[in-house]
């Protein structure tokens, strides 16, 4: 090839690479436009979350409860999630709440007694524990803390004139 072929070739692929780099650019920041990501996380180790994750299999939490956003599909109970608890509600309130045995005193129901969060008062008090710290460290991004508010109080009072 001559030299001014070279050159033109040379000319062309540079191109076609920022082409491509521009692209990839492009898609990154798009991608970050549209999703972000899931608002859920927790800030557990891997043990409290398997001993906490277990402890709500064991107990059925969710035949009324969703967490991180699935729930049984049987579920047809208007209960809060409990996803973001832990933005919702402090350890101590948590751990005194599942410790009551008439959980109704700490928060009124509106529903029928068979739908009413059941006291866990029996539990043995490690698991009690463990239960509220597990809970406590249920968060949501900040972008999301509105959302969980908001359905939060629509499960609780079954209003829907929730206010920030
Ligand atoms: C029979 C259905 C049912 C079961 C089972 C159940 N809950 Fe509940 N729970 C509810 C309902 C309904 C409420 C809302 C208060 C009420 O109506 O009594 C509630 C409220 C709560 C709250 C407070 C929510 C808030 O917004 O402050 C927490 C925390 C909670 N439950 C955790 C649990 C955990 C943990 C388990 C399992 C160990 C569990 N629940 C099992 C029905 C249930």
């Amino acid at each position: 090839m001559k030299r001014g072929e070279w050159v033109v070739l040379g000319l062309i692929g540079a191109l076609a690479l920022a082409g491509v780099v521009q692209n990839i650019i492009h898609h990154e920041k798009g991608a970050q436009d549209v999703d972000r990501g899931l608002p859920f996380y927790t800030t557990a180790t891997p043990e409290l979350a398997r001993e906490g994750s277990d402890l709500i299999r064991q107990n059925d939490c969710r035949q009324c409860h969703s967490l991180w956003s699935v729930r049984n599909v049987m579920q047809s109970v208007p209960s809060p999630s409990l996803d973001g608890m832990g933005d919702l509600r402090s350890e101590a309130w948590l751990y005194q709440y599942l410790s009551s045995p008439h959980p109704q005193a700490m928060l009124p129901s509106r529903l029928k007694p068979e739908y009413r969060m059941p006291s866990f008062a029996s539990l043995p008090e490690q698991e009690r524990r463990t239960l509220a710290h597990y809970l406590a460290s249920l968060h949501v991004k900040d972008w999301y803390l509105d959302d969980i508010k908001k359905s939060e109080y629509e499960k609780l009072t079954g209003k829907d004139d929730y206010k920030k």
